[in-house]
């Protein structure tokens, strides 16, 4: 098992290269398939979860032909299954979006029921309702999602719960129904805008994205495209947390600072000095960080997915600070590590109360999720000594390059897979 480790101390100092937004492409991936033309995607993250949904795509029948890491031809034309099967939901939850793709397209789709995962049960009832709006036969059977329409028709929909997923889902669906379909209650995520603006380059008639309501006039067919994901604001808020933490001065090249501005807010909060370009910020943490206060909301509040990020460097800033986290219901769990490394925590239901400390000590520590993999490596950078992270295969599914590019800002991390690594890095490092 692969893990990384990490000699903490160094300030990270530099300039980083931001990659294509995970959550972007997988929606886009699952999009593409909905013309039988030659979709050309570029800037797209080679991470595992972007590799497992193109093997999904390719696993239907679709023509999907790699160009380079970050460029991907697909062709929809050839697809002759309409069945997902459990291994690629087992691995990566957002293949569901091919239900909405081969709903809209096929009028039908077989797609495995996904399971809960490490940050909650994350139910997908707001998905199904909206496709049962749209005119589709729903049902759960030996856990696949069956639906099927005799035709979709476009309808008025207002969401129970801000859903990125179901907001995307039902916006592939709704794009070749017949006639207007209204979303209310929609999620606003740069993402969801991304799938819809990357729809419209396919001859879609949508309207709104980025705002509360979404209006989408169904169209019979969608043609080719070339497009481009936009910048991850997730790894880029990933390294500018990464700065703070570890007291030093890094450039996020290749981002939309725009989508940042949450993450901006609560580093100058904490005492950081923000500087934005056109496509860059530039996080600078002189002294010790300050404590606030944050709560995770919908975008455009601040992201759920840049928590565990900023609860690592709260954890080490002077004073008391809380986090409530308002999106999934079991996002703690990296707080039990971190206690591990010196931190003072308390949980207490969706709220944790982080008494700052002067210092961690490295330990060795385990990623249980994505989000919170990246952020244990941020406190091992910070910490006095050596921290080793297990289960970085989360970490790998969607940070490209993750260990090269904190390298490349003076952070002494490898990826290593045996005692025998370990301690030849202990020696080298000293
Ligand atoms: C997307 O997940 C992201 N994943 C998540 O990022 C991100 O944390 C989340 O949006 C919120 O921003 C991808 O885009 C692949 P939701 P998603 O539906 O769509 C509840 C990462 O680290 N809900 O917006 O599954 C749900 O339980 C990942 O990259 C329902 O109740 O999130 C949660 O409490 C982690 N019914 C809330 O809504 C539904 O039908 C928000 O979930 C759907 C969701």
């Amino acid at each position: 098992m692969e893990q990384y480790i990490i000699k903490g101390g160094n300030p990270l100092v530099g300039e980083v290269e931001i990659g294509g937004a995970k959550n972007a492409a997988l929606a886009i991936l699952a999009a593409a398939i909905m013309t039988n033309e030659t979709v050309h995607i570029e800037n797209l993250p080679d991470v595992n979860d972007v590799n497992v949904m193109l093997e999904a795509i390719s696993g239907i029948g679709a023509m999907v032909q790699r160009i380079d890491r970050h460029t991907v031809k697909i062709n929809g034309g050839t697809i002759r299954d309409f069945n997902i099967e459990y291994d690629y939901i087992k691995k990566i939850r957002a293949s569901y979006y091919l239900l909405g793709a081969l709903l809209g397209k096929y009028r039908r789709a077989e797609v495995a029921l996904p399971g809960g995962c490490n940050i909650g049960s994350r139910p997908i009832d707001q998905h199904l309702k909206g496709f049962r709006a749209l005119g589709a036969d729903v049902d759960i059977e030996h856990g696949k999602i069956v639906a099927e329409a005799e035709n979709l028709r476009g309808t008025h929909l207002y969401f129970d719960v801000v859903s990125v997923g179901a907001t995307i889902n039902v916006m592939m669906a709704a794009a070749m129904a017949d006639g207007l379909t209204i979303m209310e209650n929609v999620a606003k995520e740069p993402h969801v805008v991304d799938v819809a603006n990357f729809l419209n380059s396919m001859g879609a008639n949508i309207r709104g994205a980025g705002t509360d309501v979404i209006r989408i006039r169904g169209v019979k067919t969608l043609h080719k495209s070339e497009y481009s994901i936009i910048p991850d604001q997730i790894e880029a808020g990933t390294f500018m947390f990464a700065a703070a933490a570890t007291k030093g001065d890094v450039t996020v090249m290749n981002v939309i600072p725009k989508h940042l501005d949450a993450t901006i807010s609560k580093l100058i909060d904490m005492g950081c000095e923000v500087e934005e370009f056109d496509d860059a910020v530039r996080v600078v943490s002189k002294g010790r960080l300050r404590s606030t206060q944050v709560k995770t909301l919908p975008y455009p509040g601040y992201p759920t997915d840049m928590q565990p990020q900023i609860g690592v460097a709260l954890a080490l800033a002077k004073g008391t600070s809380t986090i409530t986290e308002s999106i999934f219901e079991n996002r703690f769990k990296y707080l039990d590590e971190l206690a591990r490394m010196g931190a003072v925590i308390k949980v207490e239901g969706n709220s944790a109360t982080i008494e700052g400390v002067e210092r961690f000590s490295g330990a060795r520590v385990s990623a249980p999720d994505l989000r919170a993999g990246a952020a244990l490596c941020i406190a091992g950078l910070a910490a006095d000594g050596i921290t080793i992270v297990d289960d970085i295969v989360y970490i790998q599914r969607g940070y490209e390059r993750f260990e090269e590019k904190l390298r490349s800002l003076g952070g002494i991390i490898e990826k290593v897979s045996s005692e025998k690594e370990i301690q030849k890095f202990k020696l080298k490092v000293g």
